[in-house]
């Protein structure tokens, strides 16, 4: 395995996780990939490590363009163990080596490792570092998404090394976006935000105000994860689709997400598919039996609109649903309208516990609904009405 140039004297040396299905909850049906740079200048530069299990490859990668006894610098944009597991062994080949990263990159990394004799640099943010003919300049990124999160610019060759921002996860044979499926990437990326990003909408939008503030010349993105954004039209791509989904800005979609026990819910869900349908409103609907929460929540960015259907289950929300509602309290999509419905035999009310969540994210709402046992036409009509008054909210 030998590093791959992507730009003159800068290598991919990272490492490919084709069997990845599952990334801390979030299923990764492409895999994925852990991406690291090694910039070839005079003081020989490593931008991030590899997952623990991979470090092999990465070390291999970096030995086929050069000894370790000759890196200078490792930069660490981000400690999450993804890109930080590899570094003890990295460390332990190249001990000259300084660790670039920030404060709280420093205190995230004693905090994880034996970190005994390493030596830093600490940057703040616009910090740069001659290399030789290149110069690194640093954006601190604070909650985008860990506290030590930051990216790496290299001013000379137009290359931004974002760490998480802009990744995907998926993982090919391909390095560059171009040489992709592009919608598959593009929605590898759309779900990867919603996934990781979005409790961190403000975040993201003063990284990018920032970026746009220091008029930074960008002909390439290199994330850490999936692949390589390269060439203005791409560039501009991304970041145009990451100042949308920062701002909440949707596709006008309906998202209807439910689980049933004998099959009253999905009634309901089927009624209100069929509302959105005649309306001309474009609608996914997701059984939480047979869809992963991640794969559900990458469309959120799409939709105004987001129903969640609940089959009361010993007088509590039924488990995957209460399952589904907790992740999705946590990653805070803003800007939505939500309706609450489900069914129930002796205790109704329990839906309420899905809009006081809609209620706590900001969401505009309707009237939750609810019914007992199984729903027969005329309650199938005056859901039809609930799911209208959901619709005509401004
Ligand atoms: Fe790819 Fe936050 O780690």
């Amino acid at each position: 395995m030998k590093g791959v140039e992507i730009k003159k004297d800068i290598y991919w040396v990272g490492a490919k996780d084709w069997n990845l299905q599952e990334f801390h909850g979030y299923a990764t049906p492409h895999g994925s990939t852990y991406n690291s740079y090694l910039i070839m200048d005079e003081k020989i530069t490593l931008v991030d490590g590899v997952k623990h299990y991979m470090v092999n490859e990465q070390i291999e990668r970096i030995k086929s363009l050069t000894d370790f006894s000759k890196i200078a610098y490792i930069v660490v944009n981000h400690v999450e163990m993804d890109h930080s597991g590899s570094i003890p062994q990295l460390m332990k080949l190249a001990p000259q080596a300084t660790i670039i990263t920030n404060s709280a990159g420093k205190q995230a990394l004693e905090a994880h490792f034996d970190t005994t004799g390493w030596n830093y640099e600490i940057i703040k943010m616009g910090d740069s570092v001659s290399i030789g003919k290149r110069t690194l300049t640093f954006m601190t990124t604070p909650m985008l998404h860990w506290p030590d999160s930051m990216m790496t610019y290299v001013k000379e060759d137009k290359l931004l090394l974002p760490n998480d921002g802009f990744g995907q996860h998926y993982c090919g044979d391909e390095l560059f976006f171009k040489d992709a499926p592009r919608e598959v990437v593009l929605h590898d990326a759309q779900s990867y935000f919603a996934n990781i990003l979005y409790p961190y909408v403000a975040q993201a939008e003063k990284a990018l105000q920032t970026a746009a503030s220091l008029n930074l010349d960008i002909d390439m993105i290199a994330p850490s994860h999936g692949l390589i954004w390269s060439g203005k039209e791409e560039v501009e791509l991304i970041l145009g689709l990451y100042d949308k989904w920062a701002k909440g800005e949707n596709k006008g979609k309906a998202v209807i997400v439910y689980d049933t026990m004998w099959g009253a819910t999905e009634k309901l869900a089927e009624t209100a598919m069929g509302v959105f349908q005649d309306a001309g409103i474009p609608v996914s609907k997701y059984c939480l039996r047979t869809h992963e929460m991640s794969e559900i929540i990458a469309d959120f960015p799409d939709a105004e609109y987001i129903l969640i259907g609940n089959p009361t289950l010993n007088n509590q929300l039924y488990p995957r649903v209460a399952g589904f509602v907790t992740y999705l309290r946590g990653l805070a999509p803003k800007g939505k309208k939500g309706l609450a419905f489900g069914s129930y035999g002796w205790k109704p009310g329990v839906v309420k516990q899905i809009q006081s969540v809609f209620e706590e994210l900001g969401w505009q709402t309707v009237e939750p609904f609810d019914e007992k046992y199984t729903p027969k036409s005329d309650v199938l009509e005056r859901f039809k009405e609930r799911v209208k008054e959901l619709i005509a909210l401004k």
